[in-house]
């Protein structure tokens, strides 16, 4: 708009300064007239010099480059690290699932009839989830870590991924168990997802994972 309005001024004076030029000028015009010429010259050098508003800025750049975030659900915190290590390496904002009630020794002790197992016995039980992400959309890339539980994600990641729209969005699970691998974990969070969002291969970490191995995997993922 400021560009436009500097180009309507700009030719105006050019015009007028023909104008007087032909017609011949008296000393008041002649000050007139060197006024309107500095203004033109410096309409002139703003509509050089103003970036025109559909070159993005640097600021701009910043806003649509794509953005991670480290989601994941740790009672015991060997999944945390994991994923504070993700974030750290990848300078990618972090969030935890906290349920709304909190998992006790007692819950976790499986294969003892508790809390866990009952919860995982069951996949249509949605624990609720204490918090919320405010600014999903920003997000094109979703790391979730989780633990196995009995083979699975724990039901709380599919109350997590129920809570949100990811279409689109490039999903990257990783989990930490106490022997077994990732198996179907992941491929069953698909189908409580949106079809169009994209999932990679996960990852599985032991306990105690070191940040290295984790540098690799994201190296080997070629999300760095
Ligand atoms: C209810 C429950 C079920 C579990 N089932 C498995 C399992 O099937 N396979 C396995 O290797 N570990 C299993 N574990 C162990 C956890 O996966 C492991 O300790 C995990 O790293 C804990 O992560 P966290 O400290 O982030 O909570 C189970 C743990 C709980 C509480």
């Amino acid at each position: 708009m400021r560009k436009t309005v500097s180009l309507l001024l700009f030719f105006a004076m050019v015009l007028l300064l023909a104008a007087c030029g032909q017609a011949g000028v008296s000393e008041e015009q002649g000050q007139l007239l060197s006024v309107v010429q500095k203004t033109a010259e410096q309409s002139k050098t703003e509509m050089e010099t103003e970036p025109s508003e559909s070159v993005s800025t640097g600021k701009q750049e910043e806003d649509v480059s794509t953005k991670t975030l480290v989601v994941y659900f740790s009672c015991t915190g060997t999944t945390e690290l994991a994923a504070e290590y993700v974030a750290g390496i990848l300078g990618a904002d972090i969030y935890e699932i906290v349920p709304e009630v909190p998992y006790t020794e007692a819950d976790l002790a499986y294969y003892t009839g508790g809390r866990a197992d009952q919860e995982q016995d069951d996949p249509d039980v949605r624990p609720a989830i204490s918090g919320s992400v405010e600014n999903m959309d920003e997000y094109d890339t979703i790391i979730l870590g989780y633990p196995i539980w009995h083979g699975q994600a724990p039901r709380i990641v599919s109350t997590f991924l129920e809570s949100y729209d990811f279409s689109g969005k490039t999903m990257i699970p990783f989990c930490t168990s106490h022997s077994s691998g990732i198996g179907s974990s992941a491929v069953s969070l698909h189908a409580i997802c949106s079809e169009s969002a994209v999932w990679m291969d996960g990852r599985r970490f032991e306990a105690g994972v070191s940040k290295e191995s984790v540098q690799d995997w994201i190296r080997e993922i070629g999300i760095e």
